[in-house]
């Protein structure tokens, strides 16, 4: 699956950039809410989620890079998001707050920056509906993919298969498609990707290469 990140958009078009991927084969539009205190960088909040469901024909995959995240969970469920992701860095009580999002209907995803271990969630994955593997340290788009990615999804595909989980894996940050096939074959569900489908010439034309690698 793929889910274009709409922060390489051009934001002051972003109705034509929903368009785009309304029209696409994409399967998730993802959202980056950056807080300038969990990562150094603030993007955008409630209010564009908001207006971007009001067009969406894809599922919201909210991300959010914020501290105490758990403040406006219900905020997000009413503005859309149908899928609500929080940092392991940024939740305290994380079996709660896993609780809590699939409690309002949405699906609980947990996202680990480069430095955290898949083995960390021994006992969490089973609760967890989509694991984000972020690819380069949160807080900007455009950066350059980390290789050590392809083991690490290794790593979480072996914990859920262990632990007989659900779980779906995401990967988030630098992806273009020439890393989409190895991504796929060491157990990648979804593909995050901003550049490589915004920047390109034809965004509908990115969505389809990464999907069919
Ligand atoms: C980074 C965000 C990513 C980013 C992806 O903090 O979580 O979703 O926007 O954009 P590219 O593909 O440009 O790295
Ligand atoms: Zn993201």
């Amino acid at each position: 699956m793929v889910a274009p990140s709409m922060l390489a958009a051009d934001l002051a078009e972003l109705k034509t950039a929903v368009e785009w991927v309304n029209r696409s084969e994409a399967d998730w539009l993802h959202l980056d809410v950056m807080d300038g205190t969990f990562v150094p960088n603030i993007s955008y909040g409630i209010p564009v989620v908001q207006a971007v469901k009001k067009h969406a024909r894809k599922p919201l995959d909210t991300h959010l890079m914020i501290v105490q995240p758990e403040r406006y969970f219900d905020a997000f469920k009413e503005a859309g998001a149908a899928i609500l992701t929080i940092h392991y860095e940024a939740s305290t009580h994380l079996n709660r707050s896993l609780q809590r999002i699939a409690q309002l209907g949405m699906r609980a995803g947990l996202a680990l920056n480069p430095h955290t271990p898949v083995s960390l969630l021994e006992d969490s994955i089973a609760d967890v509906d989509v694991l984000l593997i972020m690819s380069v340290n949160p807080g900007f788009g455009g950066q350059r993919f980390i290789e050590n990615t392809y083991s690490k999804v290794e790593k979480a595909k072996n914990l859920i298969l262990q632990k007989k989980a659900k779980t779906l894996i995401e990967v988030d940050g630098g992806v273009h498609a020439q890393h989409a096939a190895a991504l796929f074959a060491s157990g990648a569900d979804i593909l995050v990707a901003g550049t490589a489908v915004f920047q390109s010439a034809d965004p509908v034309q990115a969505i389809a290469e990464l999907k069919n690698s």
